[in-house]
């Protein structure tokens, strides 16, 4: 089957990852307000070629960026624009990288200056929202336990997890079996099995989880204009517990 990895195929993967994990860490400094999130995206290109590395979303079904960059009230596939961010604003910025046909795929909510405690509060959830549905991704558990950890966390603080958009399996293409959701019921779905490599990528909103797509045939705006946050890693699954790949080295989680 071509949805488990070998250790060594795994280990290319998270060469990969790491060179994301490096150019997240850039953005952490590079994000400000003034920038542009088309200024973000060819940063983002041009720290890709300088290690080796290529964009895999540039082509993938037509779509033209390096990066997908979601400005505050838009939950994911944000195209780069020449908008320059504002005091306050929120970015999430979402790549895939392709380092000798192998890939990993992140995203990150990054902040532009001083937000609002709302803005923090929500980020702060979304990425333990992340943590929480990592921490499921073991040999044995089901995808539902997966998307049952992850709406725990955002419902206690209030918040809805969008069901539009799911994590999937990932190796040497972008999307590969299975798809990963975020919300849904312990103990149902898909099992995990060792081998397996997964993006995990839950999307927290302040509102209504219902999104609308723009003529641009991409951007997912939410339909009542409330900001959304969204964390995402790659992970393989081991028999030693999850193992994140997008981070500067393999982080096995625990
Ligand atoms: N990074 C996206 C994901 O998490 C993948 C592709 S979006 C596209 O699924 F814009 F590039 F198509
Ligand atoms: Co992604």
């Amino acid at each position: 089957m071509t949805d488990w990895k070998t250790p060594e195929q795994i280990a290319r993967m998270a060469r990969a990852g790491s060179i994301l994990a490096s150019c997240r860490e850039a953005l952490k400094t590079y994000i400000r307000p003034g920038v542009s999130t088309l200024e973000i995206d060819g940063f983002v290109e041009k720290f890709l070629a300088e290690r080796g590395a290529t964009p895999e979303q540039k082509g993938y079904r037509g779509y033209p960026y390096a990066t997908c960059a979601s400005v505050n009230d838009v939950a994911c596939h944000g195209m780069p624009s020449r908008d320059r961010l504002r005091d306050g604003d929120i970015v999430t910025v979402d790549m895939v990288v392709n380092r000798d046909g192998w890939l990993a795929d992140s995203a990150w909510t990054f902040a532009a200056g001083s937000v609002s405690a709302s803005s923090l509060r929500l980020m702060r959830t979304a990425k333990r929202c992340l943590y929480a549905g990592i921490a499921q991704a073991v040999p044995g558990s089901r995808i539902g336990d997966i998307a049952h950890a992850i709406q725990r966390v955002a419902s206690a603080k209030g918040y809805a997890v969008l069901s539009d958009f799911t994590g999937h399996g990932i190796g040497s293409s972008i999307h590969e079996w299975p798809p990963v959701r975020h919300t849904g019921k312990p103990g149902k779905g898909i099992r995990l099995e060792e081998g397996m490599v997964i993006t995990i990528e839950p999307i927290l909103t302040a509102g209504k989880p219902k999104v609308k797509i723009e003529s641009d045939g991409w951007t997912a705006r939410a339909v009542d204009g409330k900001r959304s946050a969204q964390y995402e890693h790659t992970v393989a699954i081991t028999r030693d517990g999850p193992l994140i790949l997008t981070a500067l080295t393999p982080r096995l989680y625990s």
